[in-house]
């Protein structure tokens, strides 16, 4: 059965890359869950844009003012795409999904005595400006990387009550998505706000109403111009300081005294990135031209094949929920005997594929999903410390979205196969231990010489 949605191009889908035999071959991005390219109509709004670009917010010239209702224009348009159109409800733009967290972070207030109920299968956004600013509550997951309600209930009900839920609306790893409006409703129901890190779900499926805070990012959503959105209720942004102080959020400065201005240019200190913005809006309005039932169609049939074909190639593992669990078209694999850099160097060097390998910044997760225990994790750490990332553990991601079809999928399963068969590679590959990444060998040079920026990492977390 082929996906509802016919594959959506995207700009540079047709870009050739060198690959080690010498050939150019097509560039398949399976790394939609790192960032994605952009739709045709963002690059055209944005072109369209540019030559009336101008200050947001801090010029009288007509440009200015057409810049500034552009800037506005967008707000409205991520307040609609997160249905809160009519609400009080403000959307703040960020730099992107990390920004976000750590700016709802820096708003509440939190001491180190608060509690913040997060999980385990969170990203490191969704993690660390929580354990800076508050003591978390961890939701653990079981083997397959799923926790159920109940156990987010459990976490939740227990003394002292806790001042947020932060919690991913899917897996970035995995895929998986839990059982959000349950969440809500059992946190809502105990008088606990929500922060929804919606990053993975944005371009998959609709954000969450219910949820009191949302975060997420342009670039994974076809507008990669570097915009990212918090949403939250006005009054949580009224009190105190704002995250970032300076030009833009104040209505009055004397060298004693800050009146700051009204919600939210109070939170979006400095001059703002309207490109991203007007990116950010052109992209929503393709998202509501698509309509979800045929996105959520397409990515049912593009998860579905992706992974049931990584799961029957021999010598690979699966990670995550079983395979009759829907999940978005995100899937993460271990290949036995064989460090994930190679695969992913392999896969792109001799099939002109980008994947994503390491722990994709959800150390955590990722520590449960291959079973690390805590011997296993002190002798990662002390390799850590030592600045040693030659034997890091980790895995494999591929993923896809709009512009993907089954036969990207097929394309990709076939080449993972080839890889993992035991073949000797066509190149000798190196190891650079700093990075943990490998390289074909400079004899397979220019491949080295035009695309590997040394000694940049692919996979820091
Ligand atoms: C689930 C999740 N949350 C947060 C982020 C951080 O997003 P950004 O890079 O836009 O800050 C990512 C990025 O991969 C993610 O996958």
């Amino acid at each position: 059965m082929s996906p509802l949605l016919p594959p959506v191009p995207l700009v540079g889908d047709d870009v050739l890359v060198p690959c080690v035999d010498g050939e150019q071959r097509e560039y398949l991005s399976a790394d939609s869950a790192a960032s994605t390219a952009a739709l045709p109509a963002v690059l055209e709004a944005v072109e369209s844009f540019v030559p009336w670009y101008s200050s947001v917010h801090r010029g009288a010239g007509y440009k200015s003012q057409r810049a500034t209702r552009a800037f506005e224009a967008a707000r409205e348009a991520v307040l609609r795409f997160a249905g809160r159109q009519g609400t009080d409800d403000v959307a703040i733009f960020c730099r992107n999904a990390t920004e976000a967290v750590n700016h709802l972070a820096y708003c509440l207030r939190l001491s180190p005595d608060d509690v913040v109920v997060t999980t385990v299968v969170e990203h490191h956004a969704n993690l660390l400006p929580w354990a800076r600013a508050a003591s978390c509550r961890y939701v653990e997951c079981s083997p397959e990387g799923t926790f159920t309600a109940a156990a987010v209930e459990e976490a939740l009900g227990a003394p002292p009550r806790p001042r947020l839920l932060a919690v991913t609306a899917a897996s970035n790893v995995t895929g998986w998505v839990p059982p959000l409006d349950e969440l809500v409703s059992a946190a809502h129901a105990r008088g606990v706000p929500v922060l929804v890190d919606a990053a993975q779900l944005a371009p998959h499926r609709p954000l969450p109403k219910e949820a009191d805070f949302v975060a997420w990012s342009g670039h994974k959503m076809y507008a990669p111009f570097g915009t990212g959105v918090l949403i939250g209720p006005r009054q949580a942004f009224t009190e105190g300081d704002p995250f970032l102080v300076g030009g833009g959020a104040v209505d009055l400065v004397t060298l004693d005294e800050v009146i700051w201005t009204g919600v939210p240019e109070r939170e979006e200190a400095g001059s703002p990135n309207v490109v991203g913005a007007v990116a950010l809006a052109a992209a929503i309005e393709q998202f509501e031209a698509m309509g979800w039932p045929a996105l959520r169609a397409h990515d049912r049939e593009l998860a579905r094949a992706l992974r049931a074909g990584i799961a029957a190639v021999p010598g690979v593992r699966l990670l995550g929920p079983a395979l009759d669990v829907e999940t978005l078209p995100v899937a993460t694999f271990s290949v036995d005997g064989m460090p994930h850099g190679l695969v992913a160097a392999r896969l792109a060097a001799e099939h002109a594929i980008g994947v994503r390998h390491g722990c994709f910044c959800a150390h955590p997760y990722l520590a449960r999903l291959l079973g690390l225990g805590p011997a296993e994790m002190e002798h990662h750490r002390a390799a850590a410390r030592a600045g040693d990332r030659a034997a890091m553990p980790g895995a494999v991601r591929a993923s896809f979205g709009v512009n993907a079809s089954l036969a990207s999928v097929e394309r990709f399963c076939r080449a993972l196969a080839q890889v993992t068969s035991g073949e000797p590679p066509p190149v000798r590959y190196v190891q650079d231990p700093a990075t943990g990444d490998f390289c074909p060998s400079p004899s397979a040079a220019p491949w080295v010489a035009t695309n590997r920026p040394h000694p940049a990492s692919c996979s820091p977390g």
